[in-house]
This record gives structure tokens, C-alpha cells and sequence, in this order.
């Protein structure tokens, strides 16, 4: 285990955001190649974390290493309207990454307790995640977590 501390990330992180959400992207893209990332990754990424870092929905949770001041993971998490359903809010982890040298030590179970909290907070009643079906470690980590299935998500290419 390592001593980490969780704050919400300020447009002051955002270069530290944008790295790992950009790591997080090619990531997916090693494990599937239907997750290619665009050519010019590093701009669409620099624009998206500007605007989740301005959202009222949304919140930016970054980790820190406590001796070093490093940021060592990462968890976005968006509350969305389910119109049609009960619990009426949802709250959806759209990014999550720990760095690689920091996992296994907890750090991934620290921000997700948090974001937990997080989203209690913006008064959802259901956490949700979707990631990639071949990424066997996330699907552990959530298993862990007491995540269970709720939708499924098929595809076809198209060319
Ligand atoms: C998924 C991820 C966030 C987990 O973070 P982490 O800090 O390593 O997780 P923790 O140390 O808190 O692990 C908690 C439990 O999850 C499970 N787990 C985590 N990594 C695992 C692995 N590589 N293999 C099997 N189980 C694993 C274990 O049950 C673990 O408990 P244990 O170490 O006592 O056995 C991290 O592996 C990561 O950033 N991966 C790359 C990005 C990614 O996959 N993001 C999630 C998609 S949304």
C-alpha cells in the first residue's frame, strides 16, 4: 500500500489529467484494436479535459503520491438523468488509470471509495462503468468491487 491523498483535480492539474486520460486511451486502443486512437489524440484529449474540468456534472478526481506530490491515478466520474428508471440518478466512471508502477497498492480502491462518496454527493443512487470486454484486470478490479452486470453493449463492423 502506498500514501496517497484524493483531491479534486483544478485547471492547475489539467496537464497531469490529460496525460493519463491520453494513457488510459492508447491503453484501450493495445487491448482492442476497435479503441484506435485519433491521429491527433493529444489536442482532442488537451480540449475534453478542459471541459470536464468546467462541468457542473462532473468531477475530476486525481490521486497523489503523499511523500512525493506526484499524481499517480485518476477517476472521472459524470452524473447522468436515467428519465425512465429509479434510482432517477446514475453516476458513470467515464475515465479511471493508476499508473502502472502504483497498481496493486490500492490506490484504484482509495479513488473509487471516494468516488463512491463522490457520488452519493451529487445525489445518484446507482455507480455505473463500461470499459472495454477485453480488459480482463478492470473486469477483476470491479468484480472485487461488487460490481455486477447491468447492460450489455454488442457490435458489428461496418467496414
Ligand atoms: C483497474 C485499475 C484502476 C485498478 O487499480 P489498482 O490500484 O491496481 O487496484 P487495487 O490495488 O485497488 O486492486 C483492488 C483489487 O482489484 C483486483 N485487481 C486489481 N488489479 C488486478 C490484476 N492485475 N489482476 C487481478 N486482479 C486485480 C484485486 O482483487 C485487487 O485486490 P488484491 O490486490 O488484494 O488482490 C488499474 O489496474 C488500472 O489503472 N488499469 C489500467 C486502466 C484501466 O483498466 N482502467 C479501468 C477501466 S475504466
Amino acid at each position: 500500500m502506498v500514501n496517497i491523498y484524493v483531491k479534486e483535480a483544478t485547471s492547475e492539474d489539467a496537464d497531469a489529467v490529460a496525460e493519463m486520460i491520453a494513457r488510459l486511451k492508447m491503453l484501450n486502443e493495445e487491448l482492442d484494436p476497435h479503441f484506435k486512437t485519433v491521429s491527433d489524440l493529444e489536442s482532442v484529449v488537451k480540449k475534453y479535459v478542459e471541459e470536464i474540468l468546467a462541468s457542473k456534472d462532473i468531477r475530476v478526481l486525481l490521486a497523489l503520491d503523499a511523500a512525493t506530490g506526484e499524481p499517480v491515478g485518476l477517476l472521472v466520474l459524470r452524473k447522468e438523468d436515467r428519465i425512465f428508471y429509479e434510482p432517477r440518478y446514475k453516476a458513470v466512471i467515464t475515465d479511471f488509470y493508476v499508473k502502472s508502477k502504483y497498481r496493486r497498492r490500492r490506490v484504484g480502491s482509495i479513488l473509487l471509495e471516494k468516488a463512491i462518496d463522490h457520488a452519493k454527493d451529487m445525489g445518484a443512487g446507482i455507480i455505473t462503468v463500461v470499459y472495454p470486454a477485453g480488459n480482463t484486470i478492470a473486469g477483476a478490479f470491479y468484480e472485487r468491487a461488487g460490481f455486477r452486470d447491468l447492460q450489455v453493449e454488442k457490435y458489428k463492423p461496418l467496414y
